[in-house]
């Protein structure tokens, strides 16, 4: 690819990333608030609100940063089991019925910020699709290391796909990338319940 390309695919990934899920949760929140304020449940209407706010004011601080410079957002100094544990406490508000059960098992201080970003967004959209197309119980969400290899594995029990064939969309076509920029494989698998996706990243040297 080159260098403008590159940039482009940068650009596309971190808007569907970055944007997407925030406005859809910020949708969330407002269109329960009706529901709330009939039934006079005034502080979970502004619980809700707040936390819309929230979204809304990531989304803000996402376009300036996008705007300001088409950087990638930096993972930076944040541990990857602290990345994962706000990716989930985010959605637990939010789906307090789901089940997210967390194993982070790999060893954090050897990663650099590049695995543990790539990392990070794996589990970003793969909650993310859970969550939007598969009305799962139970979400269970790894990161272990298995030889010279980072595992990361996201795997629901909902709906799944269906019998219909998997049709990538700028989601898993994003995190597919993003996992072979690092030299990594990533296998999404439709099991009889739910997807699971496994994306196992080397962390030899120089990748
Ligand atoms: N966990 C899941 N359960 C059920 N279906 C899924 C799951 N993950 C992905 N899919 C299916 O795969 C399709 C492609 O997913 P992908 O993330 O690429 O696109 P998307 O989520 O539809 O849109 P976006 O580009 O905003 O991510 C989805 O539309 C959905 O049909
Ligand atoms: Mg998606």
């Amino acid at each position: 690819m080159t260098l403008q390309e590159e940039e482009r695919a940068d650009l596309a990934r971190d808007l569907h990333d970055e944007i997407g899920p925030f406005l859809f949760a910020a949708g969330i929140d407002v269109a329960g608030i009706p529901a709330l304020l009939q039934d006079g449940r005034s502080r979970d209407v502004i619980e809700r609100a707040d936390a819309a706010g929230e979204s809304i004011a990531h989304v803000q601080g996402q376009i300036r940063s996008i705007l300001g410079r088409l950087r990638p957002l930096s993972f930076g100094a944040i541990s990857l089991p602290d990345a994962i544990t706000n990716i989930v406490t985010f959605w637990r508000g939010r789906h307090p019925d789901i089940i997210f059960a967390l194993k982070l098992t790999a060893e954090d201080d050897t990663l650099d910020e590049a695995v543990r970003a790539t990392a990070g967004r794996v589990v970003q959209e793969s909650i993310y699709n859970a969550v939007r197309h598969g009305h799962p119980a139970r979400i269970d969400i790894g990161v272990s290391r298995e030889g010279a290899d980072l595992v990361v594995r996201v795997d629901d029990d909902g709906a799944g796909p269906g019998a219909a064939e998997l049709t990538p969309g700028f989601g898993l076509i994003g995190m597919r990338e993003r996992v072979q920029a690092r030299a990594g494989t990533l296998v999404i698998a439709a099991g009889q319940r739910g997807l699971t996706v496994t994306a196992r990243l080397p962390l030899g040297a120089g990748v």
